[in-house]
């Protein structure tokens, strides 16, 4: 690293933050500007971290999880330990089978899923685009498989002619999808953050077949499928219908009968 970047970052605003807060990265405050607006930490949350070191966002996340919650962190770089005992730190390749297994042994269900991993810059903006969706798309199927409906997705992402179609994927599990830059953020960097809230196990499009349990105010039926609550334009209680699901939304979904 150059003098001239030594002594950019010395005059750094969040690094001298950093330093006297006791944060181990400047970057623990990119998950603090985020957590404070979307709302995707809670007290007493199973959160998986990807690319986890030096450990910022490790600290940011078990301090906003509390005791009753649980932090477990992946990085193929040691972390040194840190003083928090609801924090577990793995040291490995989350594209890996071994670190999947672990994951799965360790925190079977998680309520976010979040992520700043990074891949190595090679400086050609396509390459490290690429390579940065790659781990975003692993890390999207890692959250498939561990977040319990309801749950909350984070991803650091480069810009780049791929992004378009990684957000249309998150938009079929979320109820809800922002891409953003928190101020922490430095703006010359290619880097945004993509937030799903609202996990569901149902995707847009497809079709269940469910009998109707119950009916809302407003007259529609209401089925429970794969965990998350559907309003069923047209249905009654007792109907045994076929669904396809038109909309996911936070926390519910609607659908309509075909
Ligand atoms: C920007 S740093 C994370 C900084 C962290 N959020 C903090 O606040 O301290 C990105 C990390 O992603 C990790 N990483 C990249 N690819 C990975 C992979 N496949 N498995 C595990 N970690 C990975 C890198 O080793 C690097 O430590």
């Amino acid at each position: 690293m150059g003098k001239r970047w030594l002594k950019e970052r010395k005059r750094d605003y969040y690094y001298r933050r950093a330093k006297k807060e006791h944060y181990r990265s400047r970057a623990a405050y990119k998950l603090l500007q985020l957590n404070r607006r979307f709302g995707i930490l809670r007290p007493g949350y199973r959160v998986i971290e990807l690319g986890c070191a030096p450990g910022g966002w490790t600290q940011v996340a078990a301090e906003a999880v509390g005791d009753s919650g649980l932090v477990v962190g992946v990085d193929l770089q040691a972390v040194e330990p840190l003083e928090y005992e609801n924090v577990v730190l793995l040291r490995g390749d989350f594209r890996s089978t071994e670190v999947r297994e672990r994951l799965r042994e360790l925190i079977p269900e998680c309520d976010a899923l979040i992520s700043d991993a990074s891949p190595d810059i090679s400086g050609i903006w396509d390459v490290d685009h690429a390579r940065s969706i790659e781990l975003c798309e692993l890390a999207l199927e890692i959250a498939e498989e561990h977040l319990v409906p309801g749950g909350n997705l984070l991803l650091k992402v480069f810009q780049g002619e791929l992004l378009q179609s990684l957000v249309e994927r998150v938009r079929g599990c979320f109820g809800y999808v922002k891409l953003t830059k928190p101020r922490a953020s430095r703006s010359e960097s290619a880097e945004v953050y993509l937030i799903g809230r609202g996990f569901s196990r149902l995707r847009r499009g497809e079709v269940y077949r469910v009998k109707i349990a119950g009916e809302s105010r407003r007259g529609d039926g209401i089925a429970r499928i794969k965990g998350t609550r559907v309003f069923v334009r047209g249905a009654r209680r007792g109907d045994e219908v076929r669904v396809r699901i038109t909309h996911l939304r936070q926390g519910f979904a609607e659908g309509e009968v075909c």
